[in-house]
């Protein structure tokens, strides 16, 4: 996936270049055909940079030579300019239009095998893009508000002792933790869960922007959609083939899953197998690279349990770190405001 993203980078490189060369020819047959004295000038200048060059690799003492020649091309391009502005052109009309000043649109520092700052600006876009999330500019840490949980504890109804603001605040600290230590093997995986409106889909989403602006592939799928692309995946004939593929390839080699709302899947027998298994691959993968999964969901662990038994279950004791959310609905909260 990742290596597609870059692919598709560069093959839009080579379009915006191939594209600005045409524009220039089209742009350079207009001018010869107004003032065919720019042709002629043109073409003096193309011969003497090939007798600079040549020049040059002789490799002798050609500096007095070198110094005229350098005088022509500067007389010839002024005179050019000149021709451009009695004619009503801007002087730098039939410069090659890039976009990129940096990299004259080739994505690498000119010279270098550096990224130039816009094939990352392409990358994160791509990464976006390819992420699934809407969400994420409205949804991330500098819009996040703690003030929407109650800083007052009640066991009865939060079902902590401590209240949902002090909660939140450990949570958000611990997410922050997972992203800097994305990286990080032994770092576990994320479980969210708690009752509906109390910002599990938010903070995942606000994660997803992190990580996505560190370069990070995310994939975020809502739980019926992620077991959708499974089964349609298991009942095509042609699996080696296709978009389906890819979308399920996916499943198990983006950096970030985030499964959202599981549990609001149909039902079925087979999906907790299937998702065991998209765990455990997900796993191993995350040995070698960053391959990490945040689930989120309002059942509590119990209901967990009898909905997608024992193994599930212990796997998620395993691998994933539980962050029980709480607090009042904040889409109430906000309605009401
Ligand atoms: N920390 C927060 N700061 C500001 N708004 C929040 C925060 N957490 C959640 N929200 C907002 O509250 C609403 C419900 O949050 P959401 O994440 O969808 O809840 P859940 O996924 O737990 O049902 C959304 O409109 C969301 O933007
Ligand atoms: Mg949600
Ligand atoms: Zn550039």
């Amino acid at each position: 996936m990742n290596k597609n993203v870059h692919d598709a980078i560069r093959n839009e490189y080579d379009s915006i270049r191939k594209k600005s060369d045409e524009e220039l020819e089209m742009k350079k047959k207009g001018v010869y055909e107004r003032i065919p004295g720019i042709e002629l000038i043109d073409k003096q200048i193309f011969q003497c940079g090939l007798k600079y060059n040549r020049l040059i690799l002789a490799s002798h003492d050609y500096k007095d030579t070198l110094e005229l020649l350098e005088k022509e091309m500067d007389e010839l391009k002024l005179k050019k300019k000149k021709l451009l502005a009695e004619n009503d052109y801007p002087d730098d009309y039939l410069r090659p239009d890039n976009k990129c000043r940096m990299c004259m649109d080739t994505g690498f520092l000119t010279g270098s095998k550096q990224r130039c700052p816009c094939y990352t600006q392409k990358l994160i876009k791509a990464l976006y893009d390819s992420s699934n999330l809407e969400l994420t500019e409205h949804e991330n840490f500098s819009v996040f508000d703690e003030a929407y949980y109650p800083d007052i504890a009640d066991l009865k109804k939060y079902g902590l002792k401590a209240s949902p603001r002090e909660n939140i605040i450990k949570i958000k600290n611990r997410c922050h933790k997972f992203i800097n230590n994305f990286r990080a093997s032994d770092e576990k995986n994320l479980f969210f869960n708690g009752p509906a409106g109390t910002g599990k889909t938010f903070m995942a989403n606000c994660i997803a922007y992190e990580l996505l602006n560190m370069g990070f592939t995310v994939l975020y799928q809502t739980s019926p959609v992620l077991f959708n692309t499974i089964s349609e995946y298991k009942m095509s004939m042609n699996q080696e083939s296709g978009m389906l593929n890819t979308a399920y390839k996916r499943i198990f080699d983006v950096q970030l899953l985030i499964i959202d709302d599981l549990g609001t899947e149909p039902k079925s027998d087979s999906r907790y197998a299937e998702l065991l298994s998209i765990l455990n691959i997900r796993q191993i993968n995350n040995m070698k690279k960053p391959c990490k999964t945040i689930i989120s969901t309002n059942f509590g662990p119990r209901n967990i349990l009898e909905y997608y038994t024992q193994r599930f279950t212990s796997r998620l004791n395993g691998f994933f770190d539980i962050l029980k959310f709480a607090g009042d609905d904040i889409r109430m909260i906000k309605a009401r405001q």
